[in-house]
C-alpha cells in the first residue's frame, strides 16, 4: 500500500509557518500584505475558490481585497480594475479568477497585471523565467506540487518523471520544475501514442488530464510515485485523474483526491503572495 501524501496536513504546516513570516513582515516594514481577488460571473466552482482563498488569506494575517464583478464586464471594465490594482502601491497580489466568461479574453486582461504581482506565474514574464531558471513566481499547483515531495523527502534525481497533461497552468510548468529537480521528464497529451507504455516507465507520475480515473493501475509502475492534479466533479462526488483505489496499491506514495494537491494550490498562492510582497520592498516597487 502506497503512503498517502497528505495536502491537507502539509498545506496547514505552510500555513502555520506564513503566519509567522506575514507578522515579521508586517513588523519591519509597518504595514500589511495584500492579495487582491478578482470573480467575474457566477461560476459555482469559481466561487468555492474564491471564498476559500479569501479566508485563507485572512487566515495566515494578510489583508483579502475581493472584487464580484457581473457576469456581462466588458473586457474594459475588467482592464480599468486590474490596471488600478496594478498601480495601486498597497496591493502585493492580483489573482483573476479562471476560467473567465467565454466574451472576455483571458490574455487581453491577464496581460495588464504587474508581473511582479502576478501571484498565479501565469504571465509571459514569469514563465520565461522559470523556462530559464530565474528566480520567478513559479504557478501555485505545480509549485505545491514539488513542496509535497520535498515535504515527503522523495529524491528525484535521475528519476523518470511523466507529465500527463500539457496544460499552460500545469502541465508545462510542472514538467519544467521537475527538469529542474534534474529528472528525465516526458509530457504526454492527448495525441501521444503508447500513453500505456510511457506512463509504465514512470518513476514520478504527475496525472493533470482532467478526466476521472483516467490512469489505471496497469498504467503505473511498482512503487512509482503518483501524485494526482485532478479535481473532477462526479454524481459519485470530488474523483480525481487517478484510479486511487488500484492505483494505491501499487505505487509507494499517492496524492488523495480531495485532501491532497487540492490545498496545496492556496498555500502556495499565499507563499506566492509573501515572496512579492518581500520582492516588492527589496526592490523598491
Ligand atoms: N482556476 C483554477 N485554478 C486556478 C488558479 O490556480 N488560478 C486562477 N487564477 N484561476 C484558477
Amino acid at each position: 500500500m502506497a503512503k498517502i501524501i497528505s495536502g491537507k496536513e502539509i498545506s496547514q504546516s505552510i500555513k502555520e509557518q506564513l503566519k509567522e513570516k506575514v507578522a515579521s513582515f508586517e513588523t519591519k516594514f509597518g504595514r500589511k500584505i495584500s492579495l487582491a481577488v478578482i470573480l467575474v460571473g457566477e461560476n459555482p466552482a469559481s466561487k468555492v475558490y474564491v471564498k476559500n482563498k479569501i479566508l485563507s488569506t485572512e487566515y495566515v494575517g494578510m489583508k483579502s481585497l475581493a472584487y464580484y464583478l457581473p457576469e456581462n464586464s466588458t473586457e474594459e471594465q475588467v482592464i480599468e480594475l486590474v490596471k488600478t490594482l496594478s498601480s495601486d502601491n498597497s496591493v502585493d497580489g492580483i489573482l483573476v479568477q479562471l476560467p473567465l466568461p467565454k466574451h472576455l479574453s483571458e490574455n487581453n486582461i491577464l496581460k495588464h497585471i504587474a508581473p511582479e504581482k502576478d501571484v498565479d506565474g501565469f504571465l509571459p514574464e514569469n514563465v520565461g523565467k522559470l523556462l530559464l531558471g530565474q528566480e520567478s513566481t513559479i504557478a501555485c499547483t505545480p509549485f505545491g506540487v514539488i513542496k509535497m515531495l520535498e515535504y515527503e523527502g522523495i529524491d528525484l534525481e535521475g528519476k523518470s518523471a511523466v507529465v500527463v497533461g500539457r496544460s499552460n497552468i500545469v502541465g508545462k510548468p510542472m514538467a519544467m520544475l521537475l527538469l529542474q529537480k534534474n529528472c528525465t521528464v516526458t509530457i504526454c497529451h492527448s495525441k501521444t501514442k503508447n500513453l500505456k507504455e510511457v506512463c509504465s516507465s514512470a518513476d514520478v507520475l504527475v496525472a493533470a488530464i482532467g478526466r476521472p480515473k483516467f490512469i489505471t493501475e496497469d498504467m503505473v509502475k511498482d512503487g512509482a510515485v503518483v501524485i494526482d492534479v485532478g479535481i473532477n466533479r462526479t454524481e459519485a462526488g470530488l474523483v480525481g485523474d487517478v484510479d486511487y483505489e488500484y492505483v494505491s496499491k501499487k505505487a509507494s506514495f499517492i496524492t488523495p483526491v480531495p485532501g491532497g494537491v487540492g490545498p496545496m494550490t492556496i498555500a502556495m498562492l499565499l507563499e506566492n503572495t509573501y515572496l512579492s510582497a518581500l520582492r516588492r520592498e527589496d526592490n523598491g516597487i
